[in-house]
């Protein structure tokens, strides 16, 4: 029996793989429950709908869908199911360009939230805060990474007002 996730990565071929680790680690590192799935819409159509049912059965909470070239995938599963999708524009022939517009530009009625080319680390970001937004625990380890982004910021700006960029620079 598949068991209960909040979170659904999937992506049209292990050659999306590379990229879409990287919202798997986002959410390990908040520690939330996902699946990981390859499926094509047009390789395999009826296992895709399959499993976009078991989706919809599990209460699966937030879909990430990663695809490149005439990337159709995060928008076929968003017809699909109740639940946010955000798609992840995979690098292609066409640098990209073609992933992004497939994905970006879903026809009124079924939006799909889309992130930077390649951008699988703000999907899985993204999908925590979505989360977050019902589950203070989750909500209070969005604002700490947050802190922890600014302090290293500011971290960055101190050693630079000491050192001057030349200094800076060397020691990068
Ligand atoms: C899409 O086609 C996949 O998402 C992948 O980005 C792209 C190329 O797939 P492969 O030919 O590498 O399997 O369906």
């Amino acid at each position: 029996m598949e068991k209960n996730v909040d979170v659904a990565i999937i992506m049209g071929s292990d050659s999306d793989l590379s990229v879409m680790q990287n919202a798997a680690k986002v959410l390990e590192d908040f520690g939330i429950s996902y699946e990981m799935t390859i499926l094509s819409v047009h390789r395999c159509p009826e296992e895709a709908a399959k499993y976009a049912k078991s989706l919809n059965d599990r209460k699966v909470k937030v879909i990430i869908a990663g695809a490149g070239g005439a990337a159709h995938l995060p928008g076929v599963f968003a017809a699909q199911v109740p639940c946010p999708v955000i798609g992840v524009p995979i690098h292609s022939k066409l640098d990209g360009i073609d992933s992004l517009y497939s994905i970006v530009q879903m026809p009124s009625g079924i939006p799909v939230a889309t992130v930077a080319v390649d951008g699988a680390k703000n999907a899985g970001i993204l999908a925590t805060t979505i989360l977050a937004t019902s589950d203070d625990a989750l909500r209070n380890k969005i604002i700490d990474y947050k802190k922890s982004m600014e302090s290293a910021v500011l971290a960055k700006n101190d050693k630079l007002q000491k050192l001057g960029y030349k200094e800076y620079l060397n020691q990068m």
